[in-house]
């Protein structure tokens, strides 16, 4: 470099320092990357994996480092910091890297998060994990999980928001926005379609380009603008006959050219087979180690340097990748950190058990809830563990909580996860909170261990609260939506020897329900967190009213889906498969909603104990929708509603989308008018042709609904015919 440009780049970088940061992040990142040597260049852009339960860590990773996911080293000459990675949707985790740390605060699953409905919700454990992040010295969370939820049994849909892009990309960017604030970079992840499990790594998931615009690459799109994360993962799976992490299209295209997107890809751990990725727009190895193990080479160590030195990587090309890493320490502030602030546990505690108090679904309710708080019941609680604690989620996302697990049942299973494949139990008991709450009750505990021995207690008892859970999780899918160890049989016996029966479902994904029509309540309160017992617990007496709406379609029948089986389950681990999304961006209620079928329970449905009313709703399109409605709580207790905002019918091809919804807290006969205005592109389609998203002039329907499939009110509006965006 000429020692003028180099003075320059000097200078700047010293000015960005003393001036608190006059200079932008981009221009840092060029002169801090115009100083560093090649060495430097490739030490940033790869990351090690942390050896976990007492195993020997990598060499590369320094004595002394808080062991985790991952770790990059720094440069400190030029104060750019080692980059401390950590798994973090739901929680920091800790699966056996650093058996002194006491624990984490451990939130409800993520499509719990996306039953909220609630935005500021996710900001809030977003900061939490921000926070708690800080005070363990990692920089870069692996948070942000937004893959669409395209099948009801991919196991690891706990760790997404919805089915629908528009939730997704709301409650993400907040999520990463409540990171970042804390100074702590975050990741939005998998870029994209990692929706099955089975076999991921050698999964083609096969989708025409445009529907993709139209769903999960808009999840993105919309979660990008609304957030800049600082990096985006790539998936393990292929795109359309490319690897996630080296497609071209996906990374250079639509990311960084059409998006603009700034920040830096790194890989899914252990996806990296080719040192070509980099080319294709990959910026970051990523647990390098576990490319070793799966592709036996590490292909942005050695591999990638020869390639440089013989050309073929480009000297711009590694600059780039590194600025984007050096863009994204500065743009969030990593490099600025002062002393950690210390943490609130027990306000951490409190953020866990509002998302679960608001994830939470009533399905059913023929007047059994709330529970009676003024009489002696006999309560009969069966199954699920209700006496130790609520499951959670099992995978690189499970979070080791303050105090341990209340117990860890091994699961196992064929394939690599099988070692992290367990029934975890957070110590918040529904029984115990159950019985806090109801101090008149007599309550007994049956395990349900067979419906001959539950139905004993179910006889003599006033009421039966039967538990009915699954262990989901990372690497596998599920083969149908049955409850596993004959819970389905011990709650159809126990409800018909007891019609006052209520089930309470914590699992992370829809179930099949045979004994639906016996029971006389149902409540989805998937993986709750940490405070989860006492969030059930409080519904279930009315201490909290119900206000969670689904956020993903519950089926009455596999076959009603677009993919009655799933693609290569049960093929052994290593074995490629083809997913074909042939229903492109109709996911979820969209689908139902073409094919004109009614689900078992449609998404954003979710009842209460009140009841709200609408009035005045008014639609004007033009360039969009907006809409605006008065919601009055009708009924007689303090409750929520979530009014939702859809396009229902659009010239052309039958579509619908969601366009815009809000969360409202209402006192009995309080009234609020809200206004919704819709982004542009959830009433386009994406022309794939022209590469813009294209409005076609004409008539759009438009309707006011309780759910996807409840609409209360539907208008007609016209609107202009334009193509926007890229
Ligand atoms: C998961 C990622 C995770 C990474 C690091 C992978 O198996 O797919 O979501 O961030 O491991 O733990």
């Amino acid at each position: 470099m000429p020692a003028f440009v180099q003075a320059i780049a000097l200078l700047i970088a010293q000015l960005g320092a003393s001036q608190g940061q006059a200079a932008g992040p981009d221009e840092r990142a060029r002169a801090t990357e115009q100083q560093m040597t090649d060495d430097e260049r490739f030490g940033l852009i790869v990351s090690f994996h942390g050896a976990t339960g007492g195993m020997v860590n990598d060499e590369r990773i320094p004595p002394g480092v808080a062991t985790s996911a991952g770790y990059t080293p720094g440069v400190p000459r030029l104060g750019i910091p080692a980059l401390h990675m950590s798994d973090a949707s739901l929680g920091i985790t800790n699966p056996g890297y650093r058996p002194d740390d006491k624990g984490a605060t451990a939130l409800p699953a993520s499509i719990a998060l996306g039953a909220s409905f609630n935005p500021q919700l996710a900001r809030d454990g977003g900061a939490m994990i921000g926070r708690e992040a800080r005070i363990r010295g990692f920089n870069v969370m692996l948070a942000g999980g937004i893959n669409l939820a395209r099948d009801v049994r991919n196991g690891r849909n706990f760790e997404y928001y919805a089915e629908d892009p528009y939730l997704t990309a709301v409650l993400g960017a907040e999520a990463v926005n409540g990171i970042q604030g804390e100074g702590v970079i975050s990741t939005l992840k998998h870029y994209t379609l990692n929706c099955n499990e089975t076999n991921r790594q050698w999964l083609d998931a096969i989708i025409d380009p445009a529907a993709l615009r139209e769903s999960d690459l808009l999840a993105f799109e919309i979660a990008i603008e609304r957030s800049q994360p600082g990096s985006i993962m790539s998936a393990y799976n292929k795109v359309n006959g490319e690897y996630a992490g080296g497609n071209n299209h996906l990374l250079n295209e639509v990311l960084k050219d059409a998006w603009g997107y700034r920040g830096w890809v790194m890989s899914d751990w252990g996806a990296v087979p080719r040192w070509q990725f980099a080319l294709a727009g990959l910026d970051q190895e990523s647990g390098a180690q576990l490319d070793m193990v799966n592709w036996k080479a590490e292909p942005f160590t050695e591999p990638l340097r020869k390639a440089y030195a013989e050309g073929k990587l480009p000297m711009q090309r590694l600059s780039d990748m590194v600025r984007r890493i050096l863009r994204s320490i500065y743009a969030v502030g990593v490099d600025r950190w002062g002393p950690a602030a210390a943490v609130d546990l027990n306000g951490h505690n409190e953020i866990a058990l509002e998302i679960a108090r608001q994830g939470i679904v009533l399905l059913k309710n023929d007047r059994a809830l709330p529970l009676a708080t003024d009489r002696p019941l006999r309560i009969a609680v069966i199954g699920g563990y209700a006496e130790l604690g609520v499951p959670i989620g099992t995978g690189s996302s499970a979070v080791l909580p303050v105090g341990g697990y209340a117990a860890t049942i091994p699961i196992g299973g064929p394939g690599m996860m099988e070692y992290l494949r367990n029934l975890l139990l957070l110590r918040s008991s529904p029984l115990a909170e159950l019985r806090k709450l109801l101090p008149m009750a007599e309550f007994e505990f049956d395990p349900g261990q067979t419906p001959a021995e539950a139905v004993l207690l179910a006889k003599r008892s006033d009421v039966v609260i039967a538990f009915g859970i699954r262990v989901e999780g990372e690497g596998y899918d599920l083969a149908d939506l049955s409850l596993p160890w004959g819970q389905d049989m011990v709650i159809d016996a126990v409800a018909t020897e007891n019609p006052n029966t209520i089930v309470v479902l914590e699992t992370g994904n829809p179930v099949s329900m045979p004994w639906r029509d016996k029971v006389k309540a149902i409540v989805q309160a998937w993986y709750p967190g940490q405070a989860g017992g006492r969030a059930i617990a409080e519904v279930l007496t009315g201490k909290v009213n119900p206000s969670g709406r689904l956020p993903i379609t519950f089926p009455d029948d596999l076959a009603e889906l677009p993919r009655p089986a799933t693609p290569g389950l049960g093929t052994p681990w290593g074995m490629p498969v083809t997913v074909h999304y042939e229903e492109g961006a109709e996911v979820g209620y969209r689908w139902y909603a073409q094919k004109g079928e009614k689900p078992k329970y449609p998404f954003g449905y979710g009842l209460s104990y009140t009841t709200f009313g609408y009035k005045d709703f008014r639609v004007s399109g033009g360039e969009t929708v907006t809409a605006t409605v008065t919601v009055t709580n009708t009924g007689r207790f303090p409750g929520a509603d979530v009014p939702q905002l859809y396009l229902t019918d659009a010239p052309g091809r039958r579509r619908m989308r969601l366009l815009g919804f809000e969360r409202l807290e209402l006192a009995p006969g309080a009234s609020r008018s809200i206004t919704m205005a819709a982004d542009p592109r959830l009433l386009a389609r994406f022309d794939g042709d022209k590469r813009q998203w294209r409005i076609d002039a004409g008539d759009y329907t438009i309707a006011l609904s309780r759910a996807a499939d409840a609409p209360v009110e539907q208008r007609v509006v016209r609107l202009v015919g334009r193509f926007f965006g890229r």
